[in-house]
């Protein structure tokens, strides 16, 4: 399916679901229930749906942005299925941290903070990890991997892809 058809179903969707709120006080945990709806249809709170909800409840887009930044469950960025979290802490950035990086972003053709085509990969930077031990480190969805060179993280980006093709 084209991609502005799926952007429309899911904005209809998310339309068509709000509409069971509509003559009903305009109360936070109904704006939070429709902050989910949205979360759930996008992978996160687009601008677009942040938009669409401020208009349909009457309420500044900055407001929704400020429940949405309070709640840590709700995601303000395009989510991959698997988030890369690279660390540049001292520890990892002095044990090459950044050629890890490099390697990454040739892999996956992205830059940080971005998602790749197929929203399989995110790549995130984070300051330590906690394993300084075995720097350079990197989390893939919370799990650590660590003692990295350029070929291994290539070889575990590849394992990624093996796993999600399955
Ligand atoms: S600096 Fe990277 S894990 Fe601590």
């Amino acid at each position: 399916m084209a991609k502005t058809a799926v952007a429309n179903e899911k904005m209809d969707e998310l339309k068509e679901y709000m509409g069971q709120f509509k003559g009903k006080p305009r109360s936070e945990s109904n704006l939070i229930t429709i902050m989910h709806k949205a979360q759930e249809l996008y992978g996160y709170l687009s601008q677009e749906a942040m938009d669409a909800i401020a208009l349909e409840m009457s309420i500044p887009t900055a407001h929704i942005w400020g429940v949405a930044t309070f709640y840590h469950y709700f995601n303000l960025t395009e989510q991959g299925k698997y988030t890369i979290s690279v660390c540049l802490g001292t520890a990892c950035y002095i044990k090459g941290a950044a050629e890890i990086l490099d390697k990454i972003r040739e892999e996956l053709g992205i830059d940080i903070g971005q998602v790749t085509e197929d929203k399989l990969f995110g790549l995130q930077i984070a300051r330590c990890l906690g394993a300084c031990g075995l720097a350079p480190v990197i989390m893939i969805n919370g799990k650590i991997y660590g003692s990295l060179t350029p070929k291994k993280v290539s070889e575990i980006i590849q394992s990624y892809r093996k796993q999600a093709a399955k």
